[in-house]
């Protein structure tokens, strides 16, 4: 999750992300109240690579029960090595008595199943296995490429095939994928919550040729029966507020810098204001005790336009009086503003601008003339070359007045930009956070809102103006 902003800071990103998504998937969708977390509650999915080994340490962070089906056994090894991941088994029995251990407990683990998605499916099916949340993270975006294994043979049968007999491959992975859609509807009519996870499993579903996952079967553009997790969660729980991924880089390189900044981000955040600044404030105060840190001494923290402020200025103050070294600000792409990505970004974004790249551009522009260190306009990030825009930043905190300046221009500009086309896209919480920006700083700007109109009232407009015309042409007949 580093592209739109060239700052490499390793895997912290996406579990801070996913931690955000698991807790808020059980508020929305078990009711699970705002202080508490996963507690008992069981997630199933799949994926222990390079973004999907994030869930299992994410479930955990969140309380929660996580069993993540991987079919490669070196990517088992490596999560279980790093930590990230409790336990693993072949053997699905002993796992689901483990969860059942958990329940009762209600103590967080996260179990690798040594085997495929849909094996695992199929047990929880037969076994009748209450199963509250669950997703997926194979590699589809890559679906006929080796990045989704077909149930019926190994990983590494998959390989030596897919060199060997790649039409047979295609076959076993449609056939794979219709079976695993057929288990995830049993289980959701049962009551399991499934979101895509933004690995394009449903369009793969779809080109497997099961035209029923779309909403509209002759369009799969126009959406399908399950949502995303940025439609349903991300983006009206955080972007529209202006909660996204802010992120730092010490760069003395200094372990005694990143805790000193994780202090200060820490005493900025309110816990008591929102279930959003708990989360981030439980997650910062905790974020050195989770060991995330791989190369640059690096923190990640959901925040929003004020406190990216707060925090930067902090910062900045900070390194002028000497007690840090100097500092580097970004972002990543999945954030509020600065991308335009109909699958995954901008989904909520229902006005039709979300397949034009002007968030990105708009964003990039901006802050190139308030004077961020660089700035970057880049295709393909996340989601692949063509289907997404991303605008980026960094900015180097030296401790000078210059900078506080440019703090205060352009980090409000580079999330409220997003805020607003939120909110002109009709998304209600944006348009409350756009509202609340303009009372809050009456002197210093304002932003645009939608006037919305009603839709039965257009609808009455646009069906009397045809009324109207087909009257007119009867008539003109009638004359003929
Ligand atoms: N949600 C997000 O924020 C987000 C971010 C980036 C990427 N993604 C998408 O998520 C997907 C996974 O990303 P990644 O970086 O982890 O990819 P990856 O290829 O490193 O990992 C996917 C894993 O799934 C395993 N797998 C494949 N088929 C399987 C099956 N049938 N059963 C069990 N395991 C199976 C593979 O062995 C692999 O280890 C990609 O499509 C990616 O585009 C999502």
């Amino acid at each position: 999750m580093t592209a739109g902003g060239w700052m490499y800071i390793g895997p912290q990103g996406i579990v801070h992300g996913t931690y955000i998504t698991l807790l808020n998937a059980g508020r929305l969708y078990l009711n699970i109240p705002q202080d508490k977390d996963l507690g008992g509650i069981l997630y199933l999915s799949s994926g222990l690579g390079g973004m999907s080994g994030a869930q299992a340490k994410a479930v955990e962070i969140a309380g929660g029960i996580g069993v993540i089906a991987e079919v490669d056994g070196s990517r088992i090894r490596t999560r279980y090595d790093q930590g990230w991941v409790s336990r693993i088994s072949d053997n699905l029995d002993e796992i689901f008595n483990w969860v059942e251990d958990a329940r009762n407990t209600k103590r967080p683990l996260s179990i690798a199943y040594s085997g495929n998605i849909v094996d695992l499916w199929r047990y929880v099916v037969e076994n009748d296995i209450k199963v509250e949340l669950a997703s997926d993270q194979t590699s589809c975006h890559a679906v006929y490429d080796g990045g989704y294994t077909p149930f019926q043979i190994s990983f590494q049968e998959g390989r030596e095939l897919i060199k060997t007999n790649i039409q047979r491959f295609k076959d076993l992975v449609d056939e794979s994928l219709k079976d695993q859609f057929e288990l995830i509807k049993v289980m959701t009519n049962r009551g399991t919550y499934f979101w895509d996870y933004g690995n394009s499993f449903m369009k793969a579903v779809f080109d497997a040729g099961v035209d029923e996952i779309a909403k509209f079967k002759d369009n799969p553009a126009e959406g399908f029966i399950f949502p995303s997790y940025v439609e349903d969660i991300m983006g009206p729980i955080c972007f529209d507020y202006g909660y996204g991924p802010f992120r730092w880089v010490c760069l003395s390189g200094n372990e005694q810098d990143l805790d000193k900044t994780d202090q200060i981000a820490m005493n900025s955040i309110n816990p008591e204001r929102n279930a959003q600044d708990r989360d981030n404030y439980n997650w910062i105060r905790d974020a050195k005790k989770n060991n995330l840190v791989v190369g640059s001494k690096a923190r990640i923290l959901y925040a929003d336009a004020k406190e990216r402020v707060d925090i930067a200025l902090k910062f900045n103050e900070s390194v002028r009086k000497g007690e840090i070294g100097a500092i580097m600000l970004g972002r990543d792409h999945h954030d509020v503003s600065g991308t335009d990505s109909p699958f995954r970004e901008t989904s909520n974004i229902r006005d039709g601008s979300n397949v034009m790249a002007e968030m990105a551009v708009h964003c990039f522009a901006g802050n190139a003339i308030r004077g961020m260190t660089y700035v970057v306009l880049s295709n393909g990030g996340g989601v692949g070359i063509g289907k997404c825009f991303n605008g980026g930043f960094g900015l180097v905190l030296d401790g000078s007045e210059r900078v506080d300046n440019i703090i205060k221009n352009a980090i409000e500009w580079d999330v409220m930009g997003g805020i607003a086309r939120r909110s002109w896209a009709r998304n209600t919480n944006a348009f409350e956070t756009a509202y609340n920006w303009n009372i809050e700083n009456e002197n210093r700007g304002h932003l645009t809102l939608p006037f919305i109109a009603d839709d039965n009232y257009i609808e009455n407009i646009i069906d009397s103006y045809l009324k109207t015309q087909k009257r007119n042409e009867k008539n003109i007949k009638i004359r003929e």
